[in-house]
């Protein structure tokens, strides 16, 4: 009942406030997943002035890998959503407001996601979003970042919200970018490519937060917490098998976050005190045991791949608890939201959020703030607060002379 209600009050708030989705304008281009038609680009107005970055790396040593893939969700969307229409997005402050440009790219953050941090300590620029940039090969050399809020590995997951682009619509827009690097720079050249860069995958959250916990399709009864996460974890697997098979080798696999303690749980489960709702971190604290344990077969399996996976609500957990010592001070609420714990209306304004995000824990009703990322980002990179990563961290991954 109460999530009706809030579903109903965001739809009036967004209908008032973007009284007209501006993507959305080229249907079919959208359902063609490509980034590739001139005419899709520019016809659709810009939805931020800046969606790739020309950041480059302050050091002039060379890249530890020729590119970063992303795939993934609302934790490491950089601006896909921007051109879909989806209550999902990010492309308002004070989203970005303490971003490098200090405006909103279609980042669910208040600045910077891990994939930024990551980038920047594997030598690259900061990776641009597959529908914000042209389509050359050029502009996909040093990575591309297919992912898409409200995503989930079940194709409706997160479809009350909108369009997203779905795990599997991903691998396939990433298939037809593996296609392009080699009609440009031959199979040889792509495969060289493709199997020294790192691809981050994150993704699966939404298949809790908008299908099993909002019972769609009573899957509930008639999946038991077990078998659902099993389902998730191996249709997992079996896509990073399918990437094998374009030369996918070095595959970073992020577990879920602990989003038993996120504003938005707290509120609707009316927790005392902050307390976080542990009915729900017990489902995805199963669900990352679980992926841990195909992740680690996965890499028996598969010859010449490393693949690792960081446990999200380990590092997550580390921070909460030990939060003083990280210099948070507001764990609970959210820095931009309304109601209880600011989890009850999203974060659609200025007007709703907190002056200073760097004490808070969380961003907005579902996500972590920059200084959150920033330290997830260390310990995925060398474990360097806490280790989460099995059974390497990405510097070792990336370091690590070849064979
Ligand atoms: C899930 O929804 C179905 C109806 O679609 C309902 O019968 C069932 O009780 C619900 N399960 C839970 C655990 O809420
Ligand atoms: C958190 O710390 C800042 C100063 O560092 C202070 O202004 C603020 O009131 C504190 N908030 C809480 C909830 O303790």
């Amino acid at each position: 009942m109460a999530l009706n209600l809030v579903v109903s009050l965001v739809s009036i708030l967004i209908s008032s406030i973007f009284p007209q989705p501006r993507a959305f304008q080229h249907p079919h281009d959208l359902f063609g997943l490509s980034p590739n038609s001139a005419n899709f680009i520019s016809s659709t107005s810009s939805p931020t002035s800046s969606t790739s970055i020309p950041l480059t790396p302050s050091i002039g040593a060379p890249p530890l890998a020729p590119a970063l893939f992303v795939i993934g969700d609302s934790s490491v969307d950089c601006g896909t959503n921007n051109f879909l229409s989806t209550l999902a997005r990010a492309d308002r402050l004070p989203y970005g407001r303490d971003f490098d440009t200090h405006r909103p790219t279609g980042r669910f953050c208040n600045g910077r996601i891990p994939v930024d941090y990551l980038a920047l300590r594997l030598g690259l620029p900061f990776v641009p979003s597959y529908l914000g940039q042209s389509g050359s090969v050029e502009d996909m050399i040093h990575g591309v970042n297919y992912a898409s809020a409200g995503a989930g590995v079940i194709f409706s997951s997160g479809s009350e919200l909108g369009l997203h682009i779905s795990f599997t619509q991903q691998i396939q827009q990433f298939t037809d970018t593996y296609q392009q690097f080699v009609l440009s720079m031959g199979e040889h050249g792509a495969n060289d490519l493709i199997s020294n860069s790192v691809f981050y995958i994150s993704i699966g959250i939404n298949d809790y937060i908008h299908y099993y916990l909002r019972n769609v399709s009573n899957v509930q009864n008639l999946f038991l917490p077990w078998s659902f996460n099993h389902f998730i974890a191996s249709t997992i697997k079996l896509q990073i098998k399918n990437l094998y098979t374009v030369n996918v080798r070095k595959v970073v696999v992020m577990g879920l976050a602990p989003i038993g303690c996120a504003p938005h749980y707290l509120w609707e489960y009316r927790s005392e005190n902050g307390e976080c709702i542990e009915e729900i971190n017990d489902i995805v604290r199963e669900f990352n045991f679980v992926m841990r344990y195909m992740i680690e077969e996965l890499g028996e399996e598969l010859p010449d791949s490393k693949i690792i996976f960081c446990d999200l609500l380990e590092g997550s957990m580390d921070i909460i608890k030990n939060h003083r010592r990280y210099g948070f001070n507001v764990t609970a609420d959210a820095c931009c939201g309304l109601g209880e714990y600011g989890g009850w209306i999203m974060c659609l304004s200025s007007e709703m959020a907190c002056s200073d995000a760097s004490n808070h824990i969380w961003w907005d009703q579902f996500h972590p703030t920059e200084a959150v990322n920033a330290i997830l980002a260390d310990n995925i990179w060398n474990g360097l607060h806490t280790n989460m990563c099995y059974p390497m961290n990405l510097e070792e991954m990336v370091v690590s002379k070849e064979k």
